[in-house]
């Protein structure tokens, strides 16, 4: 979102109270923000708050009553590449409807020759009322985006649908915006997270994989417009963007079950799971019990996820595997390369500081069946996510 201009528009819903957020937000992605309040709106925001987050002067009203300086609506829409209104009351949203012009926030929809996006909240029965339905059926018919509103608790003190978005949510519909969709029309399955391997009813053998790299990178393909289909094992994370399926597996064998079904409607693999090599050989039914001084677990090997799908893989597809190693990283990883038919592998040791599982930052050189080998420096996940993409892209044209 760097250098990227985005408008905020306010209008008189207690959701207000989280633009401070969304503002924050936005300053830290880089872009750059002027707010627009309705005249109700100051009274669930101050204004003070808004401009002093946004680094820009806050307008209200058309002028000010004591200078006779008046604030120019069509210059802020010329300014924007973006008018994104949250909250968006319904009674904003029936005079955007109708094309209605009695505040500074309505004129300056009018003269947005750009992009507006919404986030309407309300409670509950507003937010069901036919004639909500119908003006944001009619907004949408207009070329407004849409962020609908979430379940959950209402100020009311009643619980339905009608919560704003959350902060963060509308913040990644604004960056999804402004993201050159250079993936559209791919459909691609990462896989990501650990793998459980259940010892007993309570217990199982699993690893320090948190999911993170793979939730980057499905997160920043679903951005640039691909379709994802998430394959992830157990991990704390929420996954954000509309273009990503979630399938939610345990073991190594479900998610060999859920890639064996999906590897073939695909253009591109991005395996980053940390899938278990071994499993118990047999799961007991019941808890096991403490008795002995030492307890010994057969264990048996999991199917291989990754050289299954380079083995069905077709020409038009791209594989790309993750390795991890301790020692002999590049050897390793090329043996790898070979072995499991792959197209790139990405390589990490969790030797350099700051690479590895559960971190926010990764270290990796990717190497490909050309044998070119790129190493990058220390990055965020989502960045490394996006040297990733980029050096796949080349594969996939
Ligand atoms: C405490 C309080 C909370 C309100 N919350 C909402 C709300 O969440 N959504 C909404 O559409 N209207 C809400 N309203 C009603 C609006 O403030 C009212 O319709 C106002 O005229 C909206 O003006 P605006 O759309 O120009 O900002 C609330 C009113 C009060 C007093």
């Amino acid at each position: 979102m760097r250098g990227k201009r985005v408008l905020l528009g306010v209008t008189g819903g207690i959701a207000a109270y989280k633009i401070a957020y969304l503002i924050r937000i936005l300053k830290k992605q880089g872009a750059e923000v002027k707010c627009i309040l309705t005249p109700a709106s100051s009274d669930f925001i101050s204004p003070l708050v808004v401009s002093t987050l946004s680094g820009n002067p806050v307008a209200i009203e058309f002028w000010d009553k004591k200078t006779g300086v008046w604030t120019n609506h069509v210059e802020l829409a010329l300014w924007a590449d973006l008018f994104v209104i949250a909250p968006l009351t319904a009674n904003t949203l029936s005079a955007m409807s109708l094309g209605s012009c009695d505040n500074l926030l309505l004129a300056t929809y009018l003269s947005m020759k750009g992009k507006t996006i919404v986030a309407p909240a309300m409670d509950l029965d507003m937010y069901a009322h036919p004639s909500t339905k119908r003006n944001l059926l009619q907004l949408e018919k207009d070329g407004v985006s849409i962020i609908p509103a979430e379940s959950g608790e209402l100020a009311s003190g009643l619980e339905g649908e009608g919560r704003m978005a959350e902060p963060e949510t509308i913040a990644a519909h604004i960056a999804d915006f402004f993201t050159i969709k250079d993936l559209a029309g791919k459909k691609i399955l990462v896989t990501a997270g650990p793998t459980y391997e259940a010892i007993d009813p309570v217990r199982f053998i699993g690893n320090h994989s948190s999911g993170k790299m793979g939730y980057a990178i499905a997160e920043l393909a679903a951005s640039r417009g691909a379709e994802v289909i998430l394959v992830t094992g157990p991990t704390s994370l929420k996954v954000s963007g509309n273009r990503i399926q979630r399938l939610d597996v345990v073991s190594a064998r479900e998610m060999l079950e859920k890639v064996q079904q999906i590897w073939a409607t695909c253009d591109l693999g991005i395996f980053a799971a940390a899938v278990a090599d071994y499993r118990p050989e047999t799961i007991a039914d019941e808890k096991i019990k403490k008795k002995e001084e030492t307890l010994n677990i057969e264990l048996t090997k999991n199917p291989d996820i990754l050289k299954w799908a380079g083995e069905h893989k077709l020409t038009t597809q791209v594989l790309v595997g993750f390795a991890l190693e301790t020692s002999d990283l590049l050897k390793n990883g090329e043996s790898k390369l070979n072995s499991k038919n792959l197209n790139l592998i990405v390589m990490n040791t969790l030797k350099d500081e700051g690479a590895g599982f559960a971190g926010d930052t990764n270290k990796v050189s990717i190497l490909d069946d050309r044998n070119n080998l790129t190493s990058f420096e220390l990055k965020s996940k989502s960045e490394v996510a996006g040297d990733i993409i980029d050096t796949v892209m080349k594969y996939l044209c």
